[in-house]
């Protein structure tokens, strides 16, 4: 099948490489999904799990691309919950082989059915950054209605999930970001924008949960930000500064299918919005993602037409 390959951990995305590799096979409740389209996020090639398995044992060539949508094909030993034919989107195992190919061996538990009027494209920009903002919303942070949120990133693929559910939710958004983000952070439901190019951050106020997906200084000054009992979810890493009187966590994204559903729910009936900044089929992938020029919001990768 074709696939996208990397083997030097040390060469980045300019190691990505387009070649043949075998089919996978089904594992023991695995399915084995065609993949119409794919979610690739570059910071994936700097986790330990794209090199090696959960042994800690060399798995190069890996095919790296863990978001997926596409069509199930064959089942492994004992698998249930999902049909021969059937639409589905999810998460791959980040130890395994990704989703920048033809097929994947994925568990069955980490998909769920992608409905007849969402597009594969659509779907494969989902599981990530919707997840994330879920879990670091609702399971982590224990975001309730009428809190306040300081959504960082607030114009990129997790930050306008993390602003548009915790606005849904009924949360006040302060969205972050670099000035010219200011009107995408507002079109997708922050309430205001903050501009960290500019504004001091300290002139936000308190607030009860911070969102941070960007760390450094950032993450150091939003730590004191927050009201006594509030929550700092970080996604890029452990946290450096933790809140003097409240809680730091710091997680990597599950897969889930329950929550699938309810992401792919609020996108059907309009209350959430995916971002999509790039499309390209896999032949000119190697190319899009190793250009220096930035790209806004997902990356989609076509596989089939
Ligand atoms: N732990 C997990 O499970 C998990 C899950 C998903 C994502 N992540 C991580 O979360 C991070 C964000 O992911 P993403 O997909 O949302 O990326 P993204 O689409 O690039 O969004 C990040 C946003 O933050 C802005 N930003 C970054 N640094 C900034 C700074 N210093 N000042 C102002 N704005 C800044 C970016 O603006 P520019 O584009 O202009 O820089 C962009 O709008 C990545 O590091 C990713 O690896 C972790």
């Amino acid at each position: 099948m074709k696939a996208i390959v990397v083997t030097d951990r040390a060469a980045g995305t300019a190691g990505l490489r387009l070649t043949e590799r075998p089919e996978p096979s089904a594992a023991i409740n695995d399915v084995i999904v065609e993949i119409y389209a794919s979610g690739f996020v570059s910071t994936e090639l700097d986790w330990p799990s794209t090199w090696t398995d959960r042994a800690g044992r060399d798995r190069t060539p890996s095919i790296p691309g863990h978001e997926l949508a596409g069509v199930v094909t064959a089942f492994g030993y004992g698998t249930t919950g999902l049909s021969l034919g059937q639409r589905v989107f999810g998460l791959a195992d980040w130890h395994r082989d990704g989703t920048l190919a033809d097929y994947v061996a994925i568990e069955a538990r980490n998909l769920s059915p992608l409905p007849g009027d969402v597009d594969f494209t659509v779907g494969a920009s989902l599981p990530i950054s919707g997840l994330t903002a879920w879990q670091g919303l609702f399971q982590h942070g224990r975001l309730r209605a009428g809190q306040a949120v300081l959504a960082h990133g607030a114009a990129g693929a997790v930050g306008t999930m993390v602003t548009q559910l915790a606005r849904e939710a009924g949360a006040y958004v302060i969205g972050t970001g670099r000035r010219a983000d200011r009107e995408k952070a507002l079109d997708f439901g922050a309430h205001e924008f903050f501009n960290l190019e500019n504004d001091a951050l300290e002139g936000v106020g308190k607030v009860d949960l911070v969102f941070d997906v960007i760390g450094g200084d950032v993450q150091k000054r939003s730590a004191s930000l927050l009201r006594a009992g509030g929550t700092l979810v970080s996604v890029v890493g452990p946290v450096a500064a933790r809140p003097a009187d409240g809680l730091a966590v710091d997680f990597v994204v599950e897969a889930d299918r329950a929550q699938l559903s309810e992401i792919v729910q609020r996108v059907r009936d309009g209350r959430l919005r995916t971002n999509i900044g790039t499309t390209t089929p896999i032949d000119d992938a190697v190319s899009t993602l190793t250009s220096t020029e930035r790209r806004k919001g997902k990356t989609v990768i076509r596989v089939r037409p």
